[in-house]
């Protein structure tokens, strides 16, 4: 970096204009091998080691010498890859079907559960036959290829499971990812599964980083993820990844009616399929499977961290249908978690979004089962008095998957003669010192959760509601994350104090914005145009996302989908949350009959809209954004926006299966019937309901009335 010119100066603090040619050549090979370098970092260790101020100041100059010098510009000059810089990448896919993730289970009774909850919702007696799938879970990143004619046409990453990041010709060079599929596959197909890299391809390739003095990688999933999502496929092409097939998106025709059958099509058409996957007809066989797996662990080629439990009959599988995010047809069983030793070097206090007070245990890091870990949640004051933890103390550390690692207890023997016991505060540790109050539950006794008193004037709360707010599933704004949430709250010039102020952060401050942020640590002019780009990006945004964004407590992914589905409009979800805010019982009774919704969202709809502040905070917000009309699920049947009771015993579905057929028909299945219901299913047995529908002169139609509407046989 320090080339030196005529010995006194380096030649990188020469002003462009004052560069003469022979020095413009030299500076602009540096910026050339310094950019790709930090791209390097960047993209293959999520590292960069300078701040994006830095790294756009060197594009910025590798750009004026190239204006000043047409002729020098490089064959591989960094401006050729503008496109493609950090924000911006890969061009992004929705999924034609989006990409889900599994729910867990942690124990042989959770898939005992698991296999149970099936049988009921499928109506199916103990003893008849349910054949399930099991298969390691691999641990790599899940790709969509997608194949029209037998031809490879694109190779998606997941991304947040709706859109992902076209990363084709990376794909390409991979060995056991067709270009053309053998056989006979159907004319659309998109297979899905897992890429990887071996334990061993892992290990060489961390020698070599280290022989070329080059920094090593932490696992061969991070390495995975990281060399698939490389901007220069000849680089992706050097690694040694892998790829499972195990699943698939849209198929023009099913060429098998079970999972199992459908992974041996993908073998027929030229496919790696996992040799452990079996399939199985009663759960002891499936928990033998597990362990069996769970001893080969070790042994196996890749890393894996659970096993997967799929049924195997295609049509259960689209009977049993989805909850939120997850098949209910499938389960991940995820192996025992890893544990280690470590000190407890001091207990924080952390104050989330909705005032709760949690201690954070501060640990001297240590690698659980190949992550380091730093921190530990420990919950509670009462969990902090049952393990009877002191600070010095020796503890054990257990990490599961995602999930945030968790303190076993302490080794007595260990403990230092200073360990100092730790007392639980009185006061929030925002500057307001509110008072930490333990509220009641519902039984009226102490709840274990203290929170802060202070609501919106106490700045943690306030905070971590922006964090939610800019998070990956509600706004999901590109380069506004946690950390800038922070710089940007204490910010005297610039600052965002409430979600309006981010629409309003460009017109604030005018023709200065980009100088005022460019003075900021961390914001070069091409950094902050981008930030301000990514907010304008998010100006339109879905109704779900809209009220999930909110942070109204109890109110997650799930039940934001559920209201938008039913209220369609923001102007109409707002009416109806101002109007139970002000006691209107009718507007109550009507959110209280949608799926899932009960006293505990419609509370704290109605506490989170009685708050004034909050009122003027979403007026504002709504006065920036355009928010998109919710879809239905499905506009144009029979059943499209009509509300649906099922009453007595059904026969030939659970209630739930009932319920689940009518919201995918667009229809809304309610608990109790009132004016507003449309039909009523009704079984054997039915008594009030039934009554009150033919008081109110509803049509009521029986079971198999209801099969034939709906065009279902069986
Ligand atoms: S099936 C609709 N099978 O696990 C369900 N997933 O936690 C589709 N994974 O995103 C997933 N091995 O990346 C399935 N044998 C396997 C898997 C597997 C690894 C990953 C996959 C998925 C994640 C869900």
């Amino acid at each position: 970096m320090n080339d030196r010119v005529g010995g006194s100066r380096t030649l990188s603090g020469i002003p462009v204009e004052q560069l003469n040619e022979a020095e413009a050549t030299a500076e602009l090979e540096r910026l050339a091998a310094e950019i790709a370098e930090h791209d390097r970092r960047y993209y293959e260790h999520d590292a960069p080691s300078v701040s994006d101020a830095e790294y756009d100041a060197l594009r910025l100059r590798n750009s004026a010498i190239e204006a000043r010098f047409p002729n020098l510009k490089r064959a591989d000059s960094p401006t050729e890859r503008v496109g493609t810089a950090p924000s911006g990448k890969f061009s992004k896919v929705r999924h034609a079907i989006p990409m889900l993730s599994l729910d867990n289970a942690f124990s042989d009774d959770d898939v005992r559960d698991f296999v149970a909850r099936i049988r009921r919702f499928l109506r199916l007696g103990d003893d008849a036959l349910l054949r399930i799938t099991a298969e390691p879970k691999i641990d790599g990143l899940s790709l969509s290829l997608r194949y029209e004619n037998g031809e490879l046409v694109h190779a998606v990453t997941r991304g947040d499971g709706t859109t992902g990041e076209n990363v084709t010709a990376n794909a390409k060079t991979i060995d056991d990812i067709p270009a053309r599929l053998k056989g006979s596959p159907p004319d659309v197909i998109e297979v899905r599964g897992e890429v990887y890299m071996t334990k061993e391809d892992f290990a060489d390739l961390n020698e070599r980083q280290e022989t070329a003095g080059k920094q090593t990688y932490v696992n061969p999933r991070n390495t995975a993820a990281g060399s698939l999502r490389q901007l220069d496929a000849s680089v992706t092409a050097e690694r040694p990844l892998k790829f499972f097939a195990y699943a698939w998106g849209e198929v023009s025709q099913l060429p098998a009616d079970t999972q199992m059958g459908m992974v041996e099509a993908f073998k027929a058409y030229g496919f790696q399929t996992n040799p452990l996957m079996d399939v199985f007809d009663s759960v002891e066989a499936l928990l033998k499977h597990y362990h069996h797996i769970e001893t080969e662990r070790g042994a196996l080629a890749y890393d894996i961290d659970g096993v997967v439990y799929k049924v195997d009959d295609l049509s259960y599988q689209e009977r049993l249908g989805f909850v939120s995010r997850s098949p209910r047809w499938a389960i991940a069983h995820k192996f025992p978690a890893e544990k280690a030793m470590t000190t407890l070097k001091a207990i924080d206090i952390q104050v989330g979004r909705t005032g709760a007070i949690t201690p954070v245990a501060r640990l001297e890091p240590v690698t659980v089962g190949g992550v380091v870990v730093e921190n530990a949640t420990l919950h509670n004051a009462e969990e902090i008095e049952r393990l009877g933890v002191m600070i010095g103390d020796t503890v054990i550390v257990q990490r599961a998957g995602d999930v945030i690692p968790q303190i076993l207890g302490f080794v007595p023997e260990k403990r230092p003669v200073d360990a100092e016991p730790y007392t639980f505060p009185a006061k929030c540790p925002c500057d307001l010192a509110t008072d930490i109050v333990r509220e009641a539950n519902i039984s009226g006794a102490e709840s274990v959760v203290r929170r802060c008193s202070g609501e919106f004037a106490c700045p943690y709360q306030r905070k971590e509601h922006l964090k939610h707010f800019v998070s990956r599933r509600a706004f999901d704004i590109e380069g506004l994350g946690e950390k800038q949430i922070e710089a940007f709250f204490d910010d005297a010039m610039l600052p965002i104090r409430t979600p309006a102020d981010i629409f309003t952060l460009q017109k604030r401050d005018d023709a200065n914005a980009l100088q005022k942020l460019k003075n900021r640590e961390g914001y070069g002019e091409v950094s902050a145009q981008k930030l301000f780009d990514a907010i304008e990006g998010r100006r339109t945004i879905p109704l779900e996302r809209m009220i999930y964004a909110l942070g109204i407590r109890h109110v997650g992914e799930a039940t934001a989908k559920t209201l938008a589905r039913a209220y369609g409009a923001w102007g109409a979800f707002e009416a109806a949350a101002l109007q139970v805010a002000d006691g209107d019982t009718d507007t109550r009774e009507e959110m209280d009959a949608l799926e899932d919704i009960g006293a505990a969202v419609i509370d704290s709809v109605a506490a989170y809209f009685t708050e004034p502040h909050n009122r003027d905070l979403v007026e504002a917000l709504a006065a920036e954004l355009t928010i998109e009309e919710a879809e239905r699920p499905a506009a144009d049947t029979a059943f499209s926006g009509k509300t649906i009771v099922f009453t007595g015993s059904l026969e030939r579905m659970s209630r739930d299966e009932a319920k689940e057929m009518a919201e995918r028909l667009g229809a809304k299945a309610a608990g109790s019937v009132s004016k507003k219901t449309d039909l009523v299913v009704a079984g054997p047995g039915a008594g009030s309901k039934l009554k009150k529908a033919t008081e109110l002169g509803i049509e009521v139609i029986d079971e198999d009335e209801w099969f034939r509407r709906t065009g279902r046989s069986s």
